[in-house]
């Protein structure tokens, strides 16, 4: 399969060795901001095929997973350029519709450029992108609801190929309340012919993020937020500028390190509301918070009371913040219940976490995680983003020095971490290999 040339001046962030030491037991105090919302920015990038023109995404995080997005609009003839935090998109010159294995594999939401290719061009192939380290991660609602908006899917030779010489609105219901089906195929409903619904749609604040950009580009979204999305086809989008939420995960992440290793740590520039979930039960923890418009104030707690966890869709728990809960619940007093809502398999940590002192225990999408007095820093081996970021948390408060290894798995999702944390009181050195 043939793909056009590269023309990305996002220069690509490769896969480098690198591993984090750090050195446990320092405080955290001050200051650390969030950048934007990673899982907001990537279908807004894919959402920029829609409309020939330049768009400017503004506060944009410098993190792989957009380098990789970058990479793929760059190959299907987007000119993509960051500068700083601004991300100049121009899709005028987007000719290819060919998403090859090579690019998807990297990245899942790299099937993002699915249904905007096929609603600008008529067809797209691309590549499907397989599983992931805790599970099989299906794509079917993504082309079922593709299917009813009049394409005809088929899959060949690992690749999905989908034509409609053009996208009909269509009543779709979602069999789960899937984030990037719903994003995915809100994107391709905006230039369909009539309206679409989708039902059970995901209520994650990346959507209405995305219907916020879609809308500025022309397009008519209602509902996003909730679990009716109504999306009324126009014939044409203009370009447009935007700028990104910020990133309620990186936010959760940093309020948890402050839960367990800080003096007084004030995680600023987020957005309070997207982290009720995770303020709630830091709270039944027993942890000290302040809430202000754009911040959280935290103070750290030894040892935290034992509150059990369900991760669940949006306003429920994050699944995403699970790995980063059980660290902090690794010295909890008493044994806290990890029930994994979403994904059952997600526990590539637990194995990591364990070899720094942790007691825990999974049975099928269940962790028990048995508090201990403290943990001792160890080498481990970082095995997906939200996994690494929880090894990282867990060090921070290990006696000793921790290794981590591949830390690319968190260069995908956080921009700059060792930088950020340092910045506020922690001792991480990233050590090329
Ligand atoms: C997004 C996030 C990811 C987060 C997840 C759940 C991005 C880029 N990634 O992933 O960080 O962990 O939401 O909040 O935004 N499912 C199907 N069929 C489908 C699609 C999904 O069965 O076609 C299932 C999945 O296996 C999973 C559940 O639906 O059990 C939710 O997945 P989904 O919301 O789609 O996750 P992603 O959009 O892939």
């Amino acid at each position: 399969m043939s793909t056009a040339a590269t023309v990305f001046k996002v220069p690509r962030l490769e896969v480098v060795m690198d591993k984090f030491v750090i050195e446990g037991g320092r405080k955290l105090s001050g200051t650390l901001p969030v950048s934007g919302a990673k899982n907001a920015v990537l279908p807004m990038m894919a959402a920029t095929i829609l409309v020939p023109g330049r768009c400017v995404l503004h506060r944009v995080p410098v993190l792989r997973d957009v380098s990789t997005m970058a990479w793929v609009l760059g190959v299907l003839g987007v000119d993509v350029s960051q500068e700083g935090s601004d991300l100049h998109l121009d899709s005028t010159e987007c000719a290819s519709v060919q998403a090859p294995y090579e690019l998807v594999k990297t990245m899942r939401a790299s099937i993002y450029v699915l249904g905007p290719l096929l609603a600008r061009f008529g067809q797209a192939v691309v590549s499907l992108p397989g599983g992931c380290a805790w599970g099989p991660r299906p794509v079917n609602l993504h082309l079922s609801g593709l299917e009813a908006m009049g394409a005809k899917v088929t899959i060949e030779h690992g690749y999905i190929v989908a034509e409609a010489s053009k996208l009909k609105g269509a009543h779709i219901h979602l069999d789960i309340a899937s984030v990037g089906a719903t994003a995915h195929l809100m994107m391709a409903a905006c230039l369909a012919d009539g309206t679409t619904v989708i039902e059970n749609a995901a209520q994650e604040p990346e959507l209405p993020a995305l219907a916020a950009y879609l809308n500025a580009l022309g397009a008519r979204v209602e509902g996003a937020g909730t679990s009716r999305v109504v999306i009324q086809g126009v014939t044409s989008l203009r370009p447009a500028d935007h700028t990104v939420i910020p990133d309620r995960i990186e936010a959760g992440t940093f309020i948890i390190a402050g839960a367990m290793a800080a003096d007084e740590l004030t995680v600023t520039d987020l957005e309070p509301a997207h982290v009720t979930a995770l303020l709630d039960h830091l709270r039944r923890m027993g942890v000290a918070l302040e809430v202000g418009p754009t911040w959280v104030k935290v103070r750290g707690v030894e040892r935290p009371a034992a509150v059990d966890v369900h991760t669940d869709f949006y306003p429920g728990f994050p699944t995403d913040l699970q790995a980063q809960i059980m660290a902090m619940a690794t010295r909890a007093r008493g044994a806290t219940v990890i029930n994994e809502g979403i994904y059952h398999d997600r526990f590539t940590h637990v194995a990591e976490l364990v070899r720094l002192g942790a007691r825990v225990e999974v049975q099928d999408a269940m962790a028990r995680v048995e508090g201990v007095e403290r943990l001792s820093g160890a080498q481990v081996m970082a095995s997906d983003l939200r996994a690494s970021a929880a090894l990282i948390l867990a060090a921070l408060v290990a006696q000793g020095q921790t290794v981590i290894g591949r830390v690319y798995h968190i260069d995908r999702g956080y921009e700059s971490i060792e930088k950020k944390l340092n910045a506020a009181g922690a001792q991480i050195t990233r050590v090329r290999e």
